[in-house]
């Protein structure tokens, strides 16, 4: 048997079980490839135009022409569109995720060896090899060839067709791309599908694509969020394909390929000297098959006496279908990681800035019952000396699920609530979800059912479905006039009882719709443009995103950041805030799964991700909780959250000891906050992934490129999380050659690569320094960030082997965009080289003067006992220092410094 069809059975058994069948589109690929259908590239009648490349290609059997274009982007990025020449009418082409248009570079034609065509880019480093027939793209680089297209010949396009009903011309009737068959239609889904009671009526017919990529002497790829799966992809041969489609899948299960709350339809592949990426920009219900052919030896005996031996290099081939629209593909071709996170940031941005306080840590639960139960749960982080930034409000804070609103019983004043948390210099974020109750009295439903903003049905009128209101219609918010009104919603005057502390939480926005398909919008609504739900479904929570965050900032006059978090995404939501992982499970498994589930969104452009701390769903057993805050005091979204009818479970419920533990992670979290800012900052300047696999940062390391229990903060931090209950050891993976290890709290150290046993109790957090690194941190804790904003600073210096280190720190006033506007920040330099540590300038450009000093220095890996430290200033002042040094463990602790944090200073160490 086939493994497609074996791929087939087993989804489509667990889908048709729940009354869903998605595969229609997969059979039908499948069915045309075994039939083996050529595509041919007509290169002759190639046209340059002043972007991109334009030639036809036809299928043998079809001979509807499709039009290719090929264009070279700036960074050396490929680009490949594939469009039928002449639609009955226009394909859906995914707007307003790449940012703006991307630069296009001159690629220069030559034609290879008859029926070729080579496009190189100006350095000719770079071709896309297209030869005629059958159709097949190269991409080589240095005379390599890393990736080639169609090889496998899976290229495939539905053309639009009149329907069945309509056609009464012989022509039509004569079209033989598709049997039309009214059996065959049916059992393919070409016109209709029916899942359970729903009837899914395609307007369109059968409009899927599909494409297949081979990537050469690759076996590692990761990326293609989201799935409750590790970082690494699997292959899909025997089991299901990777499937992105965005679904409210409340305690979705560990170890599947179905679709959950987003999607991010780029994946990198990587080994030793070159990571590519493919970001296929399509908004429909997409499949990607994943297929590893490993290395392989052949010994080839039939060549007379002596034995000849051949090398087939591995080879992995992804194969991607979506359900409608057009191929858009961007290939990105490295050769670094870093290299294709920077490609894939100037395709659709970076990491919105953050406000400093969304980095704290965050208290939410499914719901604080009202306003006395919000001052309390305040004052418990106070009594217990508990630092946290912002309280979350669920939807039981509106009055009936009105978003906009409040419950006038239980939140009277929301003013007062706010200004008892703005005393404490901490924010308040309530959620907004897309769907709107179907209520006249009610102003938001008034306006949008006025104005035409809701979703609509397949026979015109508002769609309806079931949310938390009941009865309600969805915003549309693909239409920017809708998302402009939904903007304005947020300015003080329409949001009653709203402040500046203020901040949103965009939820159930895949959209979810009870007692929908799969819990979510028909396909066949239709929002703005008169596009079908089907072709922008995974881009919906993405446009509410978009919406809200610029509320944000049109409320503040454009000068404030805004803070929005989202369940639902795309590619480029990065650009408007914070994504989680949804609904959780308080199970140990989950605890595990974040990382590589949060692994996979830092990669694919999302670096501000995060998992409900504790797990959504039960009540976790305190080992559990405790295990959960120092895990994710380490990831770069931290908040705890807990569903309805769970036992309340804030930090100090479970005895003192746990409440100890539980304080202590979080205070981790606030004393390395300078660096947190710092890896947000080159998130967003530089795109540089803030969690990050060890691959990304020992890109030539084997033993890294399947590594998940333990990750990267930044290129300083190796975070190894305990995840195992009753653990009484974990094993470390230090990976590197000429590297040396620090652990963070005992300063014991580690040469060379290796595994270590580290013994862990209760109140372990495994965190190891990389020689040659300066962490900046805080020495002061405060109450929440707002309170630390001019404590003293650390610095951990961590030496080399060769006995230096360099580190950074940036910093600004925390909210506002005057570090863009008016270049208000600062950016400072660490190094340590033979002995001197020293403060410089990092960026010239910046100017914020702060009063902070640095007030310790804390050295490992110090061979030598000092025999005199002192410290110098620009102006040639010289001041001894007082200092301790530790010849066991080789430390030097430098205290009651008074170094500000802005200016040129020294410290030597004689
Ligand atoms: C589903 C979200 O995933 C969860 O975090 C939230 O508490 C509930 N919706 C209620 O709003």
């Amino acid at each position: 048997m086939k493994l497609w069809i074996k791929t087939f059975s087993k989804t489509a058994a667990r889908l048709l079980s729940t009354g869903i069948c998605i595969l229609c589109i997969c059979r039908r690929q499948k069915q045309q490839l075994s039939t083996k259908s050529t595509y041919q590239a007509l290169l002759d009648s190639a046209t340059k135009g002043k972007d991109s490349t334009k030639f036809q290609i036809l299928n043998e059997a079809t001979k509807v022409p499709l039009l290719a274009e090929v264009y070279g982007i700036e960074g050396n990025i490929f680009r490949l569109k594939i469009n039928e020449e002449t639609p009955l009418k226009p394909r859906y082409e995914v707007p307003d995720v790449v940012t703006s248009k991307p630069r296009t570079v001159r690629l220069i034609s030559s034609s290879g060896d008859a029926g070729s065509l080579v496009l190189a880019d100006g350095k000719g480093d770079l071709k896309c090899h297209i030869t005629a027939n059958p159709f097949k793209v190269d991409l080589v680089s240095e005379e390599e060839v890393v990736m080639s297209i169609n090889s496998l010949g899976h290229l495939y396009f539905e053309h639009l067709q009149v329907p069945l009903k309509k056609r009464a011309t012989k022509e039509n009737k004569e079209d033989t791309s598709v049997d039309t068959s009214q059996e065959n239609q049916e059992d393919l889904g070409l016109w209709e599908e029916k899942f359970g009671k729903f009837v899914d009526v395609k307007v369109n017919g059968p409009a899927s694509v599909g494409l297949d990529f081979s990537l050469h002497g690759f076996e590692h790829l990761y990326g293609i969020p989201q799935h409750a799966e590790s970082h690494q992809l699997k292959n899909t041969g025997d089991g299901d394909a990777y499937r992105l489609y965005n679904l409210d899948v409340y305690g979705y299960k560990i170890h599947d390929k179905m679709g959950i709350y987003g999607s991010v339809p780029y994946l990198l592949a990587h080994k030793p000297g070159r990571t590519l990426g493919i970001f296929w920009l399509n908004a429909s219900e997409t499949l990607v098959e994943i297929n590893t052919e490993p290395a392989v030896k052949y010994t080839l005996t039939q060549m007379g006496p002596v034995a000849a031996k051949q090398k087939v290099r591995s080879r992995t081939d992804v194969h991607w279908m979506s359900e409608s629209g057009i191929i858009d593909v961007f290939l990105l071709t490295g050769p670094t990681p870093s290299d294709v996170f920077k490609q894939y940031s100037y395709l659709t941005g970076t990491q919105a800035m953050p406000p400093l306080f969304s980095l704290g840590y965050h208290q939410c639960r499914w719901n604080y019952e009202d306003e006395q139960d919000v001052k309390a749960v305040d004052a418990g982080f106070d009594e217990h000396d508990i630092p946290y930034d912002v309280m979350w409000l669920d939807i039981e804070h509106t009055e009936g699920k009105r978003y906009f609103t409040w419950d006038k019983k239980r939140f009277p004043n929301p003013k007062r609530m706010q200004e008892l948390l703005r005393n404490k210099k901490r924010k308040l974020v309530v959620i907004s979800d897309p769907h709107i109750k179907i209520d006249p009295d009610y102003s938001v439903y008034a306006e949008a059912k006025e104005q035409g903003f809701f979703v609509r049905n397949h026979e015109g009128g508002d769609f309806e479905g079931v949310c938390w209101p009941g009865v309600s219609s969805y915003l549309d918010f693909t239409n920017p006039k809708v998302r402009e009104w939904y903007s304005s919603l947020f300015t003080f005057s329409a949001y009653q009882g709203s402040t500046d502390i203020l901040y949103i939480w965009n939820d159930m926005n895949e959209p979810s719709v009870f007692r929908g398909p799969e819990l979510t919008m028909q396909k066949n609504a239709i929002h703005h443009g008169n596009w079908e739900h089907r072709e922008l479904h995974n881009i919906y929570g993405f446009y509410q995103q978009m919406a809200t965050a610029e509320g944000l900032i049109q409320r503040s006059k454009g000068k404030e950041r805004p803070f929005v978090l989202t369940r639902s995404f795309f590619a480029g939501s990065q650009k408007y805030g914070a994504v989680w992982t949804g609904d959780n499970t308080a199970e140990w498994s989950y605890l595990k799964i974040s990382i590589p589930m949060l692994l996979t969104l830092s990669i694919t452009g999302i670096p501000f991700c995060g998992a409900d701390v504790g797990g959504f769903i039960g009540n976790p057993e305190a080992e559990l909780l405790v295990r959960w805050y120092q895990a994710g005091a380490y990831q770069p979204f931290f908040r705890g959250h807990a569903t309805m009818n769970t036992k309340r479970r804030e930090p100090w419920l479970f005895g003192e000891e746990h409440t100890r533990l539980i304080r202590e992670a979080i205070r981790q979290r606030y004393t390395l906050l300078p660096y947190w800012y710092f890896l947000f900052y080159r998130a967003h300047v530089a795109a540089e992934p803030v969690m990050r696999p060890l691959w990304i940062e020992f890109p030539k390391e084997l033993n890294t490129f399947g590594v998940e229990d333990e990750y990267m903060l930044g290129s300083a931090l190796l975070v190894h999380p305990v995840t195992e209950p009753k653990a009484t050891t974990v094993s470390v993976f230090l990976p590197g050659s000429n590297e040396v290890w620090y652990d963070s709290k005992t300063g014991t150290y580690w040469e060379e690569a290796c595994t270590v046993k580290i013994p862990v109790t209760l109140d372990s957090i495994p965190v190891f320094q990389r020689g040659g690194s300066i962490v900046p941190i805080k020495t002061t804790i405060g109450k929440s960030t707002g309170y630390m904003t001019d404590s003293p600073y650390g610095l951990r210096v961590a030496l080399s082997t060769k006995g230096s280190a360099v580190g950074e720190l940036y910093l600004d006033d925390g909210h506002s965009f005057q570090y863009l506007h008016q270049k208000q920040f600062l950016h400072r330099k660490f190094s340590f080289f033979s002995g001197v540590l020293t403060n410089s300038c990092a960026d010239k450009r910046g100017h914020h003067p702060s009063k902070c000093v640095v007030e310790r220095v804390f050295v490992l890996g110090l061979k030598k006992q000092p025999s005199s430290v002192t410290t110098h200033s620009s102006d040639g002042k010289e001041e001894p220092v007082v200092f301790t040094y530790c010849t066991t463990m080789s430390t030097l602790s430098l205290e009651k410094l008074s170094l500000n944090i802005g200016v040129d200073w020294e410290v030597h160490i004689k």
